[in-house]
């Protein structure tokens, strides 16, 4: 009979429901900065991700195009656009992880400290609302400069009294991309099977491929480690000058957006042993913050890792870098602490 029809496939249906939602929780995603550069090719990458079944995109300006677009999308996820800070609590609302790419990109000539100015504020206000409507999301922080503004971040939830240093990460993962593109190019290696940590900042010399540790080796010379570290360093700068006044790297960063948060992601799931470099509260060197290997878990970083054994480039590399990083660190937070 039809009723019986009915009552079958709607079991049906909630027997299925019962089995996903238990494989996998239904997790919300919000991106801010969600119809810019990064922000649009992101939320396609993250619309594509299973473990997201919420996917929230915040803009000053365009939401409502970018979130119709791709919600069109047959994926799992319920896709909502808001736009303008009336709509950003709404926005912010029961996210477990929060995306931050929103701020103004380098031109030819800028280092990524001349966007201090623009972009710390957008992070500070940003942040505040976080503190505000989700105080325990996962907070991953893209707008430049990266070494500031996640102390700033820092500092305005210290403020709200809810500032937990598990949660908050600054996304590196565009640089070990790229260390393992250069450093699979240069070895002829496969590259899905290449690995280079990176640690120290997001910016020039802070940052530190440490190829000494990249798997599977490769015999380079001194000269090629050296090449190889300073085009990891600048391949920030290389896509620049390639836009030509067009911008910063928006795609490659939205990929490797889009894997940080898969981990971010995977971790609170409880899933072992998942493992990313992220500039992060640490206490692995005698900065306050610095970019590591972290161990992701349920609560955000589980374990901070090491720094393993070093070359003696490394070491000299990371004792020129600790001077600019700390710079860097104290001005966030003498800007989130006035006014
Ligand atoms: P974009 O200018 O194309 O997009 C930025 C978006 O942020 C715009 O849509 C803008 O409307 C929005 N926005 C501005 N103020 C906002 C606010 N208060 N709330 C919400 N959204 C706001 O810039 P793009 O290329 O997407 O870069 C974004 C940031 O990411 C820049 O700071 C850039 O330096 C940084 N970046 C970081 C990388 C990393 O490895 N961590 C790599 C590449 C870029």
């Amino acid at each position: 009979s039809v009723k019986s029809a009915v009552a079958r496939s709607s079991s049906a249906h909630v027997a299925r429901r019962g089995y996903s939602s238990e494989s996998v929780p239904e997790r919300k995603v919000a991106v801010l900065g969600a119809a810019g550069g990064i922000g649009q090719p992101l939320a396609l990458l993250m619309k594509l991700n299973p473990l997201v079944s919420r996917l929230s995109l915040y803009d000053i300006a365009g939401t409502p195009g970018v979130a119709a677009d791709v919600s069109h999308i047959n994926t799992r996820s319920e896709v909502a656009g808001y736009m303008g800070d009336d709509q950003l609590g709404k926005a912010l609302e029961g996210s477990d992880v929060v995306i931050i790419p929103a701020g103004v990109p380098r031109k030819p000539g800028m280092t990524r400290d001349d966007l201090f100015n623009i972009n710390a504020g957008i992070v500070k206000s940003l942040c505040a609302a976080i503190a505000k409507y989700c105080p325990n999301a996962i907070v991953n922080m893209i707008s430049n400069p990266v070494n500031s503004t996640v102390p700033i971040a820092a500092e305005v939830f210290k403020k709200a009294g809810i500032y937990d240093e598990k949660r908050l990460f600054g996304v590196t993962t565009l640089d070990v991309v790229r260390a393992k593109t250069f450093y699979a190019g240069k070895a002829n290696l496969n590259v899905a099977e290449v690995n280079v940590p990176v640690v120290g900042g997001h910016a020039g010399i802070t940052i530190l491929p440490l190829f000494s540790q990249a798997t599977p080796k490769a015999n380079f010379s001194d000269e090629d480690i050296k090449a190889l570290t300073k085009r990891t360093q600048e391949g920030g700068t290389e896509v620049v000058e390639a836009k030509a006044g067009k911008g910063s790297a928006t795609l490659s960063m939205a990929y490797a957006g889009a894997i940080f948060a898969d981990a971010c992601l995977k971790g609170l799931n409880g899933v072992p042993d998942v493992v990313e470099c992220s500039y992060v509260q640490s206490s692995v060197t005698d900065l306050p913050f610095f970019a590591s290997k972290v161990r992701l878990g349920k609560n955000g970083v589980e374990e901070i890792l090491g720094l393993g054994p070093l070359s003696d480039f490394e070491k000299e590399s990371l004792e020129t870098l600790k001077p600019e990083l700390l710079s860097s660190i104290e001005k966030g937070i003498k800007f989130a602490n006035q006014s």
